[in-house]
């Protein structure tokens, strides 16, 4: 088809395949992406190949990440040669940051788009349909494309939504107030909104989102704002909505209300994921968190005293400018102290445009590894524990969808475990009570609970 007869028949049936890296934000802006193109007649496709549009939806965290980018586009390339009517567009962090060195490196690429633009996607695509170049958006518009967007089409048993996007904070190592904007909360009346819409369609569980997203301070819909905890209540008391979980969080937004929500909403699940990033107060302060190791260990206390059951998961960077084998070793005590059930580690990327890149005390590779060789043994033992920790124990666990084998059914626990069982198709979007009878490296394996026993884990 050309392109004009592509442009004059809009609403014919179109394949659209999206490709998507980075965070759960990114996993949710593609589902958006999908949501907002499906009126001019675009249906998901897994293979490239079939499609008539594919999107890159990119993240800019760090270097290999954004460096996939252009290794698929080199990929898709050959693809265009075939299909010249083919749109191909470049979404998320590394279009917001990137935009001209996309379209100079691929100028194939019909549209650049930055995270805060994408509902304008069928205008961008009725440009690019018209236009000999690319078009770009990447200037942070004045609307909100929050209230630009359709309803999700059909949400998962386990949905997301963002509540909150942007970054005011800063850290010495990190694109994301760059490539996110500045902190921006969606007002009460809209996320309640949205929350019903999702459990009417199925979700019955919701995470909601946000860089910072125990920063939200949305209005209240009377004019007043509010944090999360007040957020959090008001999302459980709605019908058919099992559980609640939230990420990203930073420590310093920790406040007393949302630690006493850990308390009080049963359905707010007791697992937290609360990035510390070094256990050194040196590189915390080289890295501008405004929060000190001692500051997390007593969160994590008070938290644990609110929800004696709740676990943490963290994220770690090894190898910060400036880092010396004596802060490489108050990490690995801070891992020590709190205990995580789960971690993600890095070793730390210069990003473009950040303050740490242009640091002089830079590390060398090899003593990044090695030290985050160290990190991921220690954590990998304690989330190997704590999944054997659960072993023999009864606990609820959502069932979203088919296990990998037949007549396998998959979900997760509440500390976010994936949880395999072999049983009835039946427990599919509902939380029922299982015993564990393995705890593995990664997961768990259940098996039904043949009368209603006590619930309890590590
Ligand atoms: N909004 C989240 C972070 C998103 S990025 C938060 O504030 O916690 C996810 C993780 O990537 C960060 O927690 C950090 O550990 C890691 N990260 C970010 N920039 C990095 C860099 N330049 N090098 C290595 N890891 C980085
Ligand atoms: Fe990045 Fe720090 Fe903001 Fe998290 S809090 S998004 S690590 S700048
Ligand atoms: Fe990556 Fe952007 Fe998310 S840089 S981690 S996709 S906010």
């Amino acid at each position: 088809m050309t392109t004009d007869a592509r442009a004059n028949d809009a609403r014919a049936m179109r394949r659209l395949h999206v490709i998507t890296w980075g965070c759960q934000m990114n996993v949710y802006d593609s589902a958006r992406m999908q949501d907002v193109l499906a009126p001019l007649g675009y249906a998901p496709t897994d293979r490239a190949e079939d499609a008539d549009m594919v999107i890159l939806n990119t993240c800019h965290i760090r270097e290999n990440a954004s460096e996939k980018v252009f290794s698929e586009l080199g990929r898709l390339r050959p693809l265009k040669q075939v299909r010249p009517g083919m749109i191909f567009a470049v979404a998320g962090c590394v279009a917001q940051a990137e935009g001209r060195e996309i379209v100079a490196r691929a100028p194939f690429v019909d549209i650049v788009m930055g995270p805060q633009t994408y509902h304008r996607l069928p205008e961008m695509v009725a440009r690019a349909a018209r236009a000999a170049g690319a078009v770009i958006e990447t200037e942070f518009p004045a609307e909100s494309k929050f209230d630009h967007l359709p309803e999700s089409a059909a949400p998962a048993i386990s949905a997301f939504l963002t509540i909150q996007e942007g970054c005011d904070k800063f850290c010495s190592f990190c694109v994301v107030p760059y490539t996110r904007g500045a902190e921006a909360s969606r007002p009460m009346p809209a996320v309640l909104a949205e929350a019903r819409q999702l459990v009417a369609g199925g979700a019955r569980e919701i995470v909601l989102l946000g860089q910072n997203v125990n920063a939200w301070h949305g209005d209240l819909g009377n004019g007043r704002s509010g944090g999360l905890g007040r957020l959090i209540r008001e999302l459980a008391a709605i019908p058919g909505l099992l559980r609640l979980r939230y990420t990203t969080s930073h420590p310093r937004d920790m406040d007393a209300d949302l630690i006493a929500a850990h308390r009080e909403v049963p359905g707010l699940v007791p697992f937290l994921h609360l990035p510390v990033q070094s256990g050194s107060d040196r590189v915390l302060a080289a890295m501008n968190r405004g929060h000190t190791a001692d500051h997390y260990r007593r969160l994590a206390e008070r938290l644990r005293a609110a929800r004696p059951d709740l676990a943490l998961s963290t994220d770690i960077i090894a190898g910060h400018p400036g880092e010396t084998e004596a802060d490489h070793q108050a990490t690995l005590a801070l891992i020590r102290d709190v205990g995580f059930a789960q971690a993600f580690s890095f070793k730390y990327s210069p990003r473009p445009g950040t303050p740490a890149a242009g640091a002089p005390a830079q590390i060398a590779e090899v003593e990044k590894d090695r030290r985050l060789a160290d990190i991921q043994v220690l954590l990998r033992d304690q989330q190997a524990d704590f999944n054997r920790g659960c072993a023999g124990k009864v606990i609820k666990v959502l069932f979203t969808g088919q296990g990998r084998h037949r007549g396998q059914v998959a979900g997760r626990s509440p500390w976010l475990q994936p949880v395999h069982m072999t049983g009835p198709a039946s427990v599919i979007g509902t939380e029922t009570a299982v015993r564990i009878i393995e705890g593995r490296p990664n997961s768990l394996a259940a098996e039904p609970l043949p009368q209603t026993e006590e619930l309890a884990c590590a």
